[in-house]
């Protein structure tokens, strides 16, 4: 029922008559006209009484203070402008109403100020954290030859090439976090251009070959008919997010296992997935692996050498081609990472046939 102040006024305004002429009419001497005319002026006075009461008073502070919430409202979340006043509805319900949704956006926000400090706060512990090891460990070789180790010519070629090993890990370190801070803020922009992924994959292999097969870990591209696998990319960028999947492929899987990148191709998208045969990562840190510095067996990651910023800096970059980048794992079976490209054109198929990676390295 609509709650505007002319109805407020018109139902008051009646019983306030309908009561005045009921009491008259038990006063002796009081005429029918005389009644009818009380009853009149009881209604028409008490209405615009009331009318102006409800509305001045009630109504127009209610929407005073409606239109402020409203433009705090516009203004804090960067609405469009609304002008439709309260005056037909409950004026009372409405501005609980704004007020409910005001308060909600503003919780939501804080919330989010609120993990964002958390993040801020982890993030710097992380990063001292991960530079003080190659720092100390430098520090610590260095000051040993300082005070005498120098004069052993085996032990200064050792400590100085343990002290330049660190330090080599504190560059990468360093460029791995300028690369991820100039993603987040767009410095970095994408070259888009026509990438064969079949071919990258390939060269990624080549470079790969000596850690493969230290691992004795056999690398393939799928399928072979698909001879040319043509996306918009960056190619650099995409060379690093292909160097990463392929680089934890090879590092987190099985010795003996197998890495593969299956391509398949849809209508304007192509799938490229990067799978391997590992021991897979357990499901409570599917969702975390992408995070800085976020790695599963701390120990085990840091032995093989990581940093723990690869897959962060792949989600940017996936994230720049908008796109995403998407992890199946099993327990003992391996892990899959995937991610869509739109096509640069409808692919060609070479005539030559095609080969697994493994027959072209070791051939
Ligand atoms: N294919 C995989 N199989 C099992 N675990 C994986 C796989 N890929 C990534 N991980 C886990 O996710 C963690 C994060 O990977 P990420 O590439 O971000 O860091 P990293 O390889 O440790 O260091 P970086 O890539 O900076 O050298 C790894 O430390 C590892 O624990
Ligand atoms: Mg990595």
């Amino acid at each position: 029922m609509s709650l505007s102040p002319r109805f407020i006024a018109f139902i008051l305004a009646f019983l306030i008559s309908l009561i005045t002429s009921s009491f008259l009419a038990f006063v002796e001497g009081v005429s029918k006209g005389m009644l009818f005319v009380v009853s009149i002026a009881a209604f028409i006075s008490s209405f615009f009484l009331v009318l102006y009461t409800v509305d001045i008073l009630v109504f127009r502070e209610v929407n005073k203070m409606y239109r402020t919430i409203h433009k705090l409202k516009m203004r804090d979340f960067n609405l469009a402008p609304r002008k439709k006043l309260i005056q037909e509805s409950n004026p009372l319900k409405t501005i609980n109403d704004e007020i409910f949704v005001y308060v909600t956006k503003k919780q939501k926000e804080i919330d989010e100020l609120k993990k964002l400090e958390l993040f801020r706060r982890e993030f710097l512990a992380d990063v001292s954290h991960e530079f003080k090891t190659p720092i100390f460990a430098a520090q610590g070789f260095i000051h040993t030859l300082l005070d005498g180790a120098m004069d052993d010519e085996k032990v200064r070629e050792r400590f100085l090439r343990k002290a330049a090993n660190n330090l080599d890990s504190l560059d990468v370190l360093v460029k791995d976090l300028l690369v991820l801070s100039q993603m987040e803020t767009g410095d970095i922009k994408m070259n888009m251009a026509a990438v064969d992924m079949r071919l990258m994959a390939l060269n990624i292999f080549g470079r790969l070959e000596n850690i493969a097969k230290s691992r004795n870990v056999t690398l393939k591209v799928k399928p072979d008919e698909l001879t040319e696998v043509w996306v918009k990319a960056d190619a650099d960028r995409m060379e690093q997010v292909m160097l990463n999947l392929i680089e934890n492929a090879i590092k987190y899987g099985n010795e003996g296992g197998k890495v593969t990148v299956q391509f398949s191709e849809g209508k304007k998208y192509m799938e490229v997935a990067v799978r391997d045969t590992g021991p897979g990562i357990p499901h409570e840190h599917l969702n975390r692996i992408f995070e800085r510095f976020y790695r599963v067996d701390k120990s085990r990651s840091k032995d093989i050498g990581g940093t723990g910023l690869g897959l962060a800096i792949v989600k940017h970059i996936l994230n720049a081609h908008d796109t995403k980048i998407a992890v199946m794992s099993k327990p003992d079976k391996g892990t899959t990472f995937s991610f869509k490209l739109e096509k640069a054109f409808t692919s060609a198929h070479s005539e030559q046939s095609e080969e697994d990676f493994v027959t072209q390295v070791n051939s």
